[in-house]
Parts: structure tokens; sequence; C-alpha cells
């Protein structure tokens, strides 16, 4: 088993953070967390009537596999409960233990590089302009029967960006060392490739 190496992905919704960090993980048999299934199952917990901080404080491998996770109402709340402090405390140790296990992780979400692991070894932060974001969130709901416009979407993808960076608790933010990748006109093919080149070179 190889050392602990922790690769932190960060940035807004639908940039392409949760496909580069399942391939990069995939690439270095990496284990991979997407911490914002943490908040998502936080989220949807507030919506069936728990107590958010009571909720993170009880949260079970089981509850990330929830089946309504991935949708709009789920990310609204999501990002209503990650602003509340006691919340994000409670999801701390976990995000923390699994990205030093032995054998390496990745570990995708918001503040990964700046709050949970600022001493990762490598630091990715995966952007892409607003309205191609909306565009691809946009697609991959109505993959699921969603029937929301693209107008709707963008909507939501803007207030969720707005709450993300503005809360006072570990906002979205590049760390300072941090490599930016703009997706905007890239496939999924090519954003891959670059952020497994950056990984390369980082790990000498
Ligand atoms: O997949 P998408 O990028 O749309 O969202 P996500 O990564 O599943 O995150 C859902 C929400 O959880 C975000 O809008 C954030 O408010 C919150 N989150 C966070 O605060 N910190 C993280 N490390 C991950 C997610």
């Amino acid at each position: 088993m190889t050392a602990a190496f922790t690769i932190a992905i960060d940035g807004p919704a639908a940039a392409g953070k949760g496909t580069i960090s399942r391939a990069v993980a995939a690439h270095f048999g990496f284990a991979h967390l997407d911490t914002g299934l943490l908040y998502r199952a936080v989220g949807a917990k507030m919506l069936a009537g728990t107590d958010p901080e009571a909720a993170a404080r009880a949260l079970t491998v089981e509850d990330l596999a929830g089946e309504n996770l991935r949708s709009h109402e789920v990310a609204q709340a999501a990002s209503r409960v990650a602003v509340i402090p006691e919340v994000r405390a409670a999801l701390l140790d976990f995000q923390r233990g699994f990205a030093r296990r032995a054998g390496g992780a990745v570990l995708d979400g918001r503040d990964i590089g700046t709050v949970i692991c600022p001493d990762a070894e490598a630091k990715l932060f995966v952007t892409a302009s607003v309205r191609v974001r909306a565009a691809r969130r946009h697609l991959e709901l109505a993959g699921k029967g969603d029937k929301r416009s693209f107008d709707e979407v963008l909507a939501d993808v803007e207030a969720r960006d707005r709450r993300d960076r503005e809360r006072a608790e570990a906002p979205l933010r590049p760390a300072a060392d941090a490599v930016e990748i703009d997706t905007s006109e890239m496939d999924i093919e090519t954003a891959v490739a670059r952020a497994i080149a950056v990984i390369e070179d980082l790990r000498g």
C-alpha cells in the first residue's frame, strides 16, 4: 500500500469536478469521496424534518446512497445547510480521516483545498462559465426526466453559487496554491487529461 496522498478538487456546481475526480481516482487507483453528497444527505434529512446539525452528527455511509440526493430540491437544501458552522464542523473529522487513508484519496467539494485539507499534496480548482455549467446541469437533469427550463436551472445554479461564495464559513474560493482548470471550452476527455497531467507534475 502506498503512503497517503491527498488530491483536493474544488469548484462551483456543474464545473466538471465530479467526472474529473472519478477519472483521476481511477487513474491513480485512489479512493474517492464526493463531499457534496455529505451536504446533500444532510439537506435531504432537513427536508424530511430532521434538525440539520443533529442529522450531520448522526450521518452514516448508508445515508450517502439515497436515491433522491441528486435532485435540484436536495441541491438547494444542501447549500442551505452548508452555511451552518455546526453542520460543517460535524462533517470535518470524517473528511480528514478519509483524506489521509493509506493508498491515496481524491476529495471533491468547495473547501477541500482551503479548510479540510490545506496540506493536500495536489489541489485543483475546476471552473467554467455559469452559462456553460447551467447548460450541463440542464442536460443532466433532463436526462433524468426533470422538465425544468434552462432559465430555471440557470437561476438555481446562480443562487447556489452566490450562497457558496458569500457564506462566512468556508466560502467557495481557490486555495492560494491551487491550479485552476477552466473547462468552459474543454470536452471532458481534455479536462481529465489536463487534471492528470497537473497531478503527475506535482507528484514528481
Ligand atoms: O454536484 P454539484 O456541484 O452541483 O453540488 P455538490 O458538490 O453535490 O454540492 C452540493 C452543495 O453542498 C453545494 O452547493 C455546497 O453548498 C455544499 N458543499 C459544501 O458546502 N462544501 C463541500 N465540500 C461540498 C458541498
